[in-house]
């Protein structure tokens, strides 16, 4: 599947922001620890969330879709979760710590590395260990044995977005003991999925600080819940009106997720409009270059917009450095970038941009998720026929993307 754009068009228009990818991936897993009812609201199939929910599926629980709903129950039949899907998705690890607080025992294949880097497992499996849960590695498993899990204090050594995830929900069953994790990661999806437990019942405090600490309880009740609206994707659709010029408004988004995007994007020349629940982008001159990006965890600049934000370098007036501090490898799709007349020069963590005037339409192929996004914002720049291929990357976490931008005024067309 591609998509064909034919790139130059101005946006104009409103959209609703879906819920978050990361968001809804850790809360589908946590709903392991919990028999009853839980509906996830307001739903959006990305491609991770069908294939989260299908590993549910096999495992035993009862998943259905019902008016854009995610509604979730009964309980597993196996814990273990060794299947195809899950060396593809990186997000299955986050079920490690449901099963073992609920089951005590596990068996995993070894997720697999993905198209940013290697992503390795050591912070979830140290902590994990600090609450007691015994590992052996044979022919490309983990086998877990948590019978003994009890309370602890882990403090990680960097405050990895899974691994905090991964050790609330582990420590969200261990009923009476209390766990303390130092140096957290503080993202919005991290406090989503403390109050999704604690909607269930769960006693999770102190998630987006770095302290967070969980009481835990003998059991959890069904729940009803809406996740939080998707930053990456609001902050992606900010960047395309950035980028084509227009006027366009985003509904349903939260800017204080978004800070230092917004500051990006006024200081390239762009007028930020911004309100409780929506933002209203318009930019109708040449964007200037921002200079220095360097990606950190929340609340500095995310990683997740680093691919988006190169893109808008590369037609800015002027030179600019990005500078990725959080992935080894999320520079793949500036090989693709040069095929549209972008001047950037990677040198290990770091891309030098010089702006050009406007970038040439061409055939690219999307490389990850982030980067085939920032191919698109490319191509809806580029005044003429492009195609953007092998677009299942970038459907893994956005929804309904060729539509919202049609809703914008894009000429877009998914293709096979
Ligand atoms: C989550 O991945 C997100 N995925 C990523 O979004 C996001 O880029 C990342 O957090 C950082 O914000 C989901 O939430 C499903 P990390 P995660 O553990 O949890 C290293 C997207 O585009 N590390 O915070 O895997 C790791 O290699 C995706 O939507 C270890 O060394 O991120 C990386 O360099 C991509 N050992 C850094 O930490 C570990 O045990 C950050 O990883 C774990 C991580």
């Amino acid at each position: 599947m591609k998509y064909v754009v034919n790139g130059g068009n101005k946006l104009f228009g409103k959209i609703t922001v879906d819920s978050a990818k990361n968001s809804i991936l850790p809360v589908i897993a946590a709903t392991i620890m919990c028999d009853e009812e839980c509906v996830i609201k307001n739903i959006p199939l990305y491609l991770d969330v069908i294939e989260m929910s299908a590993i549910l599926e096999k495992l035993g629980k009862k998943v259905e879709v019902k008016d854009d709903n995610l509604i979730i129950s009964g309980e597993i039949r196996s814990t273990s979760v060794i299947m195809a899907e899950t060396k593809t998705l990186r997000s299955s690890i986050f079920m490690m710590g449901s099963i073992l607080s609920k089951y005590r025992k596990a068996i995993f294949t070894y997720p697999g590395g993905c198209d940013i880097g290697k992503r390795p497992i050591d912070i979830h499996l140290e902590g994990l260990e600090k609450l007691g849960v015994k590992f052996t590695f044979a022919n490309d498993l983990i086998y877990c044995d948590a019978d003994k899990m009890k309370g602890s204090e882990i403090t990680l050594n960097f405050p990895s977005v899974g691994a905090t995830e991964n050790l609330m929900m582990a420590s969200t069953l261990i009923e009476g003991e209390i766990t303390v994790i130092k140096n957290c990661a503080r993202e919005p999806e991290i406090v989503d999925l403390a109050n999704f437990i604690n909607s269930m019942g769960g006693k999770v405090y102190g998630a987006g600080y770095e302290t967070i600490v969980i009481f835990g309880v003998k059991r959890l009740h069904g729940t009803i819940y809406k996740c939080i609206m998707d930053r990456i994707a609001t902050g992606t659709y900010l960047i395309a009106g950035a980028m084509c010029g227009g006027r366009i408004e985003l509904a349903g988004t939260n800017p204080n997720f978004l800070l230092p995007l917004i500051v990006f994007l006024r200081n390239s020349g762009c007028k930020i409009d911004l309100f409780s629940d929506k933002i209203i982008l318009e930019n109708f001159t040449r964007l200037k270059s921002i200079g220095k990006i360097e990606t950190e965890t929340y609340p500095g600049f995310p990683t997740d917009l680093q691919s988006p934000v190169l893109v808008m370098q590369t037609i800015s007036k002027g030179t600019s450095i990005v500078h990725e501090t959080v992935f080894e490898a999320r520079f793949k799709v500036v090989s693709e970038l040069a095929k549209m007349g972008a001047k950037i020069n990677v040198s290990e963590r770091y891309a030098t941009i010089v702006g050009v005037q406007k970038l040439k339409p061409a055939n690219v192929i999307c490389p990850d998720l982030r980067g085939g996004a920032g191919l698109v914002l490319a191509a809806l720049s580029a005044k003429g026929r492009s195609e953007v291929d092998e677009i299942f990357h970038v459907e893994r976490g956005y929804y309904n993307l060729e539509k919202n931008l049609k809703n914008l005024g894009a000429n877009i067309e998914k293709t096979e």
